[in-house]
């Protein structure tokens, strides 16, 4: 009867040993999931502290004053410095001690803090967004073949500015200086500029384009301080070919009487005659400038050792426009009977630009006909209606070409 007993209570008790083990391993596994819970929502936990110390962060930096700039003037035997910046007088002032003392050097640009004017940081030098902006092209795919009629002003210009570049030997050996500036005057629409583009196609060098009003600035020293800038950018792109268009923006007559605006635009010329004198004819920068109003340019800019070498870029005789003509209509698709000699006289007196925007006219004739091919009758149209306009520009006074 006892053997009986015990072995119910012995089934019972395996029974809820299973049960409990059972328990067990279900509240084993639940800790271990629980666990696992608490382990992501910690990693959460850090994820949004660092968020939360970034957010904080970047409202400070939202928060902290604006930095003026200024430059370095002096600097003192006690390790202060006197800055200077865009407004007021000169102080003297404490720089911070992050700052590392090879860089605190006179002319540095500094960032100031607003109340103290203490230097909190040293800036890079700046190139101006205008050098910047101005046109880098690091290869023009304007080529000589574009330019029509200007045989000889090609061999000019090369003579003066590739050789110079390529074959700096050649006057070595003869032992003088290539000139230093190449002047391209001539009427509007000549060619001025693309001549200057296919010349930086030919020497693989960089181009930097540069209109001469974008040297006029509103502040004083401004223009002055581009025109270094510009330079500056030159001989680290070197080999390369300044090139500035519309000269006579800067280049104008210096006169007695002149407000300060005036005296503005001069001080730019003179930084620019300083840069022309202050390198090297043989280095690997060259400049052409190009202007339509040599009569009002500066006699300072043309003496020998700036733009020495002067080429006139004439308007395009017979053959010249005949030319151009070829050129623009190359890629066109022409129909039979295209008489070029015949247009070439009916344009006399066009410029390039005009025959270009001849021979766009014409292609606006045949597409407003609807047909995919130019005709003789197309161009004659586009002629004289090109030629309407611009003879009605070519009666303005007072233009003057040597
Ligand atoms: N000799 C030429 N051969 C081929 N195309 C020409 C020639 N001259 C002018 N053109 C055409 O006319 C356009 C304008 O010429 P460009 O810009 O060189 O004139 P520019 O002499 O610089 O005039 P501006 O004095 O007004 O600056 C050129 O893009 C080109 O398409
Ligand atoms: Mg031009």
């Amino acid at each position: 009867m006892e053997d009986e007993q015990i072995r119910e209570f012995h089934e019972k008790l395996s029974e809820r040993i299973a049960l409990l083990e059972d328990k067990n391993d279900k509240l084993v596994e639940a800790s271990r999931r629980i666990e696992g819970e608490k382990r992501y929502v910690e990693s959460e936990l850090l994820r949004l502290q660092k968020e939360v110390k970034r957010l904080r962060a970047e409202l400070e930096r939202l928060k902290t004053p604006p930095l003026i700039i200024g430059n370095i003037r002096d600097i003192l035997a006690d390790g202060r410095v006197v800055v200077k910046s865009s407004t007021g007088p000169d102080f003297i002032v404490n720089t911070a001690e992050y700052i590392a003392k090879e860089n605190i050097q006179t002319g540095a640009r500094v960032a100031l803090n607003k109340q103290t004017l203490a230097v909190m940081g040293v800036l890079p030098p700046s190139l101006d967004p205008i050098v910047i902006g101005a046109e880098i092209i690091e290869k023009p795919d304007m080529a000589y073949e574009d330019v029509g009629g200007l045989d000889k002003e090609i061999i000019e210009i090369r003579e003066a500015v590739e050789d110079p570049l390529l074959r700096p030997e050649l006057y070595k050996k003869v032992g003088i200086d290539p000139p230093k500036g190449v002047l391209l005057i001539g009427p509007p629409g000549t060619g001025k500029t693309l001549l200057a583009k296919a010349v930086a196609h030919q020497t693989n060098a960089t181009f930097i384009r540069l209109v001469g009003s974008e040297l006029v600035q509103k502040y004083i020293g401004e223009g002055a301080r581009l025109v270094r800038e510009l330079f500056q950018m030159a001989r680290e792109k070197a080999p390369s070919i300044v090139f500035i268009d519309e000269l006579d923006s800067i280049g104008a007559k210096r006169l007695d009487m002149a407000t300060s605006g005036d005296r503005e635009v001069q001080r730019t010329l003179m930084q620019f005659l300083a840069e022309l004198d202050g390198f090297n004819p043989i280095g690997n920068v060259r400049i052409i400038g190009a202007t339509n109003r040599p009569d009002i340019l500066d006699e300072a800019l043309m003496r020998p050792g700036r733009f020495d070498r002067i080429i006139a870029i004439p308007v395009p005789n017979f053959e010249a426009r005949c030319e151009i003509f070829k050129i623009h209509t190359h890629r066109m698709n022409l129909a039979e009977g295209i008489d070029f000699e015949a247009m070439a006289k009916e344009a006399d007196g066009a410029t390039g630009a005009d025959i270009k925007a001849m021979v766009t006219e014409a292609g606006m004739f045949a597409i407003r006909d609807n047909r995919d091919y130019v005709t003789m009758a197309d161009f004659e149209k586009a002629v004289d209606k090109v030629f309407g306009e611009s003879l009605t520009r070519q009666k303005e006074p007072g233009v003057m070409y040597a």
